[in-house]
């Protein structure tokens, strides 16, 4: 199994009391397996994402990905974990504000020591249809643009499992077709698992399994969007 949660819950300090945002959440994924978590707006979907890719930690349960259990690991060792396997497409994009399109793309490249990262973060710009505006920097691109270069980003050290928090929220229907697409390519040729949060409906439906969350709790597994 590429990723098995256990029992997940995420609790934060709110008032004196404990505020439970996700709560005893349990599923397992093969690889090569496409997935979508939706559910309302604040139901815990970007937390349980970033539980899973190791971007944070759980206050109960288990994440293991890869064969590589997350949940004792310290903050530099979940950061190598997700430079070998993970790839994380943000809600917010969090593209580096002081680095160009082109640089953006090149760090997980660089991390790994990869030669040729101008090159290939070129290449990968030009599949998102941004190859023009590899030295534009983050506030000379629209929102739908910074979004591609997140993708761009993500796709760079071909991770085995990719997390895509609403990846087309910001996009025209042409440009979330090709985005996509390209999501669904790169589950085919390179065999990448794709976990998307979305809610978008019709993008649900072209996953082979759904889990439904609200206020923390999964509701549905393994529905069937038509
Ligand atoms: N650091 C934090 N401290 C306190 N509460 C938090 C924190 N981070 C998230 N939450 C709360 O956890 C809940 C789930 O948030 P989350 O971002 O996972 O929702 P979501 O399903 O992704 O929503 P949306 O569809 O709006 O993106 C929300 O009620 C949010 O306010
Ligand atoms: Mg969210």
């Amino acid at each position: 199994m590429i990723l098995q949660v256990e029992n997940l819950t995420k609790s934060y300090p709110s008032a004196g009391q404990q505020l439970t945002v996700l709560h005893e959440v349990s599923f397992g994924l093969q690889a090569g397996d496409t997935f979508a978590i939706v559910g309302p707006s604040g139901s815990g979907k970007t937390t349980l994402l970033g539980l899973c890719a190791g971007l944070d930690r759980a206050s109960s349960g288990s994440v293991r990905l890869n064969g590589i259990q997350l949940d004792n690991l310290s903050e530099d060792e979940r950061a190598a974990v997700r430079n070998q396997h993970v790839g994380f497409i943000f809600q917010n994009f969090q593209l580096l504000p002081t680095l160009t399109a082109l640089e953006n793309v090149q760090v997980p490249l660089e991390l790994r020591g990869e030669k040729n990262s101008a090159q290939t973060a070129q290449g990968l710009l030009e599949r998102v249809g941004l190859g023009q505006r590899s030295h534009h920097y983050p506030t000379q691109l629209s929102g739908g643009e910074q979004q591609r270069v997140s993708l761009a980003r993500a796709f760079a050290n071909r991770p085995a499992i990719l997390f895509a928090d609403e990846p087309t929220g910001n996009l025209d229907p042409d440009t979330s077709a090709t985005v996509v697409n390209l999501l669904f390519e790169l589950n085919r040729e390179a065999g990448t698992t794709l976990v998307l949060v979305t809610h978008d409906l019709e993008l649900a439906a072209q996953t082979q399994r759904v889990l439904r969350l609200r206020g923390g709790k999964v509701v549905v597994e393994n529905e069937v969007i038509r």
